[in-house]
């Protein structure tokens, strides 16, 4: 699909579709929209004045023309009220009338800026949220099966000042890389764990590195084995996929030994291995790399940004299965910085593979860490499936991740690491044991965390609710959501040098 933006009155494109916009409580269209209603003899408002058009947010109307505009369909989207008008909105209206309007058999529509003039939102930041809430918003897997509808091959963004156009056209390039970086995450989460193995991350990792002119690593067992790296390797004795630690590194700071490290649980499917999960719902486990395929596609989107900036993914990939060679609860793992662990429960699997992965960051200097994990059902519990948590030994890096939420969209919400529940991991026989005691999970989870990172500023996402959706909504689709591959672009674009230029 095309996003262009182009110069003239939309009312008069030919098109399949043209799009306008409604706040919510206005009895009269205004601009473009009053325009457009004034060529279809007030049909418009004479909806709105039979309140079928409320103008709420992500309300798509569908108004025929009839051969009165160029246009054979007018959308009226609703744009809620005014006052509460942000990016994010205009990403979901978006990713809404996209959708709506592919059903309606459209192959080409044409927009006005939304938000832009009277939202009070940027040139660029409206023309980048509509590029993203219509590249995730259509979003189809469509590998293993044709898609219900046909694609819209085109989306003109009308503007009528000239002047305009290059800072629109900066919006929808950006806009364009981020959210086919989600996208591309997505698929990886969607396929199926028969096909999207540790070895075929790093496939897809190679790829992206070739594609973007990344430095690109893998270490498979021996070199794990020599670096150390027991707990992933105990997770990866169930298997006989081989297990790969995928190092992925943008340099966009060639002046700055500093650089940041994007960690990503990279489990290809997690059956709990001996500590077996229940049947029901365990196909979903094959998403439980949502992390790993967040933060590579993250770089990826980075490298194709160009801040000045450094960035390191690192991604231990490996399955967590059964077998007779199966990591067993009970069994003491070491980890590659020296600390033994007791494994209760081989189905607490994340914490093992991220104990080696922020150990080997922080042995590589990289700082600070931003780790994504599905690491915890009770994080589900906790916050919903709307919310990541938000866990980290440094406030200041922690606002700075939430700020990047809270432009993005991605929900996330920050919870206390409170010393006290330490306790919970206590060993009778090793330095620390992989489980607490069934309150406050995704914290314990997180407080085993902290002890491989050091003094390394750190934050760990948990994004067990959030890497699915459940239906369509707004830019998401049901299935994989792509959760944090635009924040963590936001921030590596937020940190870098030359941040005012980008
Ligand atoms: N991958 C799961 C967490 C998860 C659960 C993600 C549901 C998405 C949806 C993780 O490896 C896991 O199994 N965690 C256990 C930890 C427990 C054994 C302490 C859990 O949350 O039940
Ligand atoms: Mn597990
Ligand atoms: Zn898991």
């Amino acid at each position: 699909m095309e996003i262009k933006v182009i110069v003239g009155d939309v009312a008069q494109i030919e098109t399949d579709a043209i799009v306008v916009g409604l706040f919510e409580g206005m009895e009269q269209p205004d601009e473009a929209t009053a325009a457009v209603d004034k060529a279809l003899d007030g049909a418009i408002s004479s909806l709105i004045s039979r309140n079928e058009i409320k103008g709420k947010s992500e309300e798509v109307s569908i108004v025929h023309t009839f051969g009165k505009l160029a246009a054979r369909i007018v959308a009226v989207v609703g744009l809620g009220k005014r006052q509460d008008c942000d990016v994010d909105r205009i990403r979901r209206v978006t990713g809404q009338f996209c959708r709506a309007l592919r059903k309606s058999n459209c192959r080409k529509v044409a927009t006005i800026l939304h938000g832009a003039d009277t939202g009070g939102i940027g040139l660029e930041a409206s023309a980048k949220a509509i590029t993203e809430g219509a590249i995730l918003g259509l979003y189809c897997f469509t590998k293993y099966k044709k898609p219900e509808y046909e694609d819209i091959e085109e989306i003109l963004i009308a503007v009528k000042e000239k002047g305009k156009v290059p800072i629109l056209e900066s919006g929808v390039s950006k806009g364009k890389v981020i959210a086919e970086a989600t996208n591309l995450a997505r698929d990886m989460v969607n396929e199926p764990a028969n096909f999207m193995t540790p070895s075929q991350m790093a496939e897809v990792a190679k790829e992206i590195a070739v594609k973007y002119g990344l430095d690109f690593k893998v270490f498979d067992r021996e070199e794990m084995e020599a670096m150390g790296m027991g707990a992933l390797l105990g997770v990866a004795k169930g298997s006989s996929q081989p297990p790969k630690l995928i190092t992925l590194a943008y340099k966009g700071d060639r002046d700055s030994e500093k650089a940041f490290g994007f960690l990503g649980k990279g489990i290809t499917f997690d059956s709990g291995g001996i500590s077996i999960k229940p049947s029901e719902g365990m196909e979903d486990m094959k998403g439980d790399m949502a992390g790993a395929a967040a933060v590579m596609t993250a770089v990826g989107a980075i490298a194709q940004l160009k801040p000045n900036i450094n960035v390191t993914a690192i991604i231990p990939a490996t399955e967590n299965l059964p077998s007779g060679t199966a990591l067993k609860p009970g069994d003491v793992l070491k980890a590659m910085n020296g600390k033994t662990i007791e494994v209760i429960s081989t189905d607490a699997e994340g914490r093992l593979i991220l104990a080696d992965a922020l150990s080997y960051a922080v042995k590589q200097g990289l700082s600070p860490l931003i780790d994504l994990a599905t690491l915890t059902g009770a994080c589900r519990v906790a916050l919903g499936l709307l919310y990541s948590g938000v866990f980290g030994n440094d406030q200041s890096l922690v606002d700075k991740v939430l700020k990047c939420g809270e432009r993005t969209g991605e929900r996330m919400w920050q919870m206390p690491m409170a010393e006290e529940y330490k306790e919970q991991i206590k060993s009778e026989i090793a330095d620390i044991k992989n489980t607490g005691n069934r309150y406050g999970g995704a914290i314990t989870a997180a407080l085993f965390l902290a002890e491989f990172v050091h003094n390394t500023p750190w934050v760990h996402l948990d994004i067990a609710g959030p890497r699915l959706s459940s239906k369509e909504a707004g830019y998401l689709v049901k299935g994989a959501t792509g959760f944090g591959v635009r924040t963590l672009v936001e921030l590596a674009l937020s940190e870098a040098k030359n941040r005012e230029a980008i």
